[in-house]
């Protein structure tokens, strides 16, 4: 249990012995460091409710408080506020309990849910650019929170595999080579097992065939009717299908793992395909809640408090083919009948419409109960220095692979700069590159809050200085240093003992925050809590190391105990980076 919820759960019990309601308890952390370490506000409402005065009842409360010898200081302040400081034995005793326990003292969440996070989300048959980077970065973090959190989560990738982009690329590949068998209808052969394009060859055709079928409405009913026939299994344009997506996954997967981003499933449109037509068709004949309108199959979700219209949600085209809220449809009743009962969809702001449609038709016909949580986790864009959606020199999209290396670069100099792992072999020193600029990258992003545009600053981001990725790589890789120091000297950790010196005390106490820090982030479901909070761990850190000079102690005791401090603080950061996708080098 962390030292908030204990410290809640004594003094929840003495409002009760003061005939109160036990949430009244709740202690939160001082918003007056400087008077006290801890707060417990619940007298207030409690009191107004009883109809009692606040400062009495917040003296009965202290009166029933149990166990009175873990407080250094108790007051009643102002209107009837508690103010809090506990004994430094009792924080060494928490600060212990922390370090024994294995994931840093985490409990396990009441209820534990079992999550679905669906990011990334590329399209089949284009390479990733940075317009995916919020997506898979957000996502992936948000992945790792919830399970660092305690619950059952998995990561699918949901690539946008089946919709028109697959017609569109299937008339323009026909264009260029009308040869080809995939597009003789009466074909019946094998067909090659090389795919005739690369992803290259695809990313190009893409831009061209969209532009097309914008400017000639015959090219776009081809494309239609082509995206028909793949849905309606017509074998070549399968087959040709196939190698579009063998391609763009084989891409897509070394981008993913260039970014140390993980997927558990591997999903996309295409998945559902079988459940496309007996989902309408329920949605049509059993529930009545899906009608046709010019041909077209609808289901109405707007309702009469909508302050601006709410569209119908479109099943099919007027050719019967299925589109992306016809997927998204299907793919969360296959995510809720496995199970699922919170589903966050880590997806661009501007698609807040398409989701309350999909959200609002699924809870009408039932394949989301209400028990279960569908939120669009949705986030701002990300532009460059004079405010522009961000873009290569010459103006073009940029794509992830070469984002990376920017980043990277700008690592490698900032190393330099600082003189930083010169004598390194080599390799090392590009992994270190490589490391630091995802770390200045994620960070980076991570930072802002989710919901928040932001600037894409790459000399702000990298730099070893301020709230960034690789002050704190670096601060971790230090804390490292010093454990390695200890051990050559031959010392080692031991219990934690009160703390006597205050900055000692401040890294103790901030440490402790972690649980909450953790719960806060995902009821938000926003990392910029890890990175404001992991940023204090390591300036309070440096605050303490500073004050006590850890190699030089006389007192062993006190010696053994500040290098499981040490340790601790590692654990907590390196926990902290990790669930933001952050790697820490072994040494910098
Ligand atoms: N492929 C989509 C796009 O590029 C994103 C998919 C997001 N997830 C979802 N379930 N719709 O816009």
């Amino acid at each position: 249990m962390s030292l908030l919820k204990d410290l809640s759960q004594r003094f929840g019990e003495a409002f009760v012995a003061a005939g109160v309601d036990r949430s009244a308890g709740l202690v939160v952390p001082s918003q007056r460091p400087e008077l006290a370490q801890y707060q417990c506000n619940g007298a207030l409402g409690a009191a107004k409710r009883a109809g009692r005065s606040p400062r009495d009842l917040a003296q009965t409360v202290l009166d029933a408080l149990t166990d009175r010898e873990i407080y250094a200081s108790l007051d009643i302040a102002g209107p009837g506020f508690i103010n809090i400081v506990v004994t430094d034995d009792y924080l060494a005793a928490r600060a212990r309990a922390m370090e024994e326990g294995d994931r840093c003292g985490l409990d396990v969440p009441d209820p534990k849910r079992k999550v679905l996070v669906d990011y990334g989300g590329p399209n089949m048959s284009k390479s990733m650019h940075v317009g995916h980077l919020r997506a898979s970065i957000i996502g992936e973090s948000l992945k790792r929170l919830f399970r660092v959190a305690g619950h059952d989560v998995a990561g699918d990738i949901h690539m946008g595999d089946w919709g028109m982009p697959v017609g569109q690329l299937i008339i323009e590949l026909e264009r260029h080579q009308p040869d080809l068998p995939y597009f003789d209808a009466d074909y019946a052969g094998p067909y090659p097992e090389d795919s005739p394009v690369t992803l290259d060859d695809l990313s190009e055709m893409y831009p061209v065939v969209v532009e097309r079928c914008q400017n000639e409405p015959e090219e776009a009913e081809r494309a239609r009717q082509a995206t028909f026939d793949l849905q309606n299994g017509r074998r070549g344009y399968l087959a040709l299908w196939r190698h579009y997506h063998d391609v763009s996954v084989a891409e897509q997967k070394a981008d993913f793992e260039d970014l140390g981003v993980e997927f558990d499933l591997w999903r996309g449109e295409s998945t559902v395909h079988d459940r496309l037509a007996p989902l309408v068709d329920r949605l049509m004949n059993d529930d009545g809640l899906a009608f046709e309108s010019d041909g077209a199959v609808v289901v109405q979700v707007g309702r009469e408090d909508d302050k601006t219209e709410m569209p119908p949600l479109l099943l099919t085209r007027s050719d019967g083919s299925y589109l992306y809220s016809t997927t998204d449809l299907a793919t969360l009743d296959q995510r809720i009948e496995e199970g699922y009962d919170l589903v966050l969809y880590v997806v661009d702001a501007r698609q807040g419409l398409h989701f309350e449609q999909v959200f609002r038709a699924a809870r009408l016909a039932g394949i989301a109960p209400d028990s279960v949580g569908l939120e669009h986790t949705m986030f701002g864009t990300v532009n460059s220095p004079d405010g522009t959606p961000f873009k290569t020199r010459e103006g073009g999209v940029l794509r992830l692979a070469d984002l990376m290396k920017i980043v990277t670069d700008a690592a490698r100099a900032r190393l330099d700069e600082a003189e930083i792992a010169q004598d390194y072999p080599d390799d090392e020193r590009d992994r270190i590159a490589r490391q630091v600029g995802l770390g200045a990258l994620k960070f980076g992003d991570l930072s802002n809050h989710r919901t928040s545009n932001y600037i894409f600053d790459l000399d702000r981001f990298t730099s070893f200085e301020g709230k960034t990725g690789p002050y704190l790589q670096y601060g971790a890789v230090r804390i490292k240093s010093i454990l390695r120091r200890a051990r050559e000297a031959g010392l080692t950790p031991g219990p934690i003992v009160a703390p006597t010196v205050d900055q000692e005390r401040g890294l103790i106490l901030r440490l402790l925050l972690l649980p909450e820090t953790i719960e806060r982030a995902v009821d938000v479901r926003a990392p910029n809590v890890l990175t404001e909070y992991a940023y204090e761990v390591a300036t309070d850190f440096n605050r303490f190391y500073e004050a006590c000079h850890i190699l030089r102690e006389e007192d062993s005791i006190r010696q053994a105990s500040w290098l499981s401090l040490v340790d601790l603080t590692l654990r907590v950061l390196t926990l902290l980076l990790d669930t933001l996708g952050i790697e820490v080098p072994e040494r910098m």
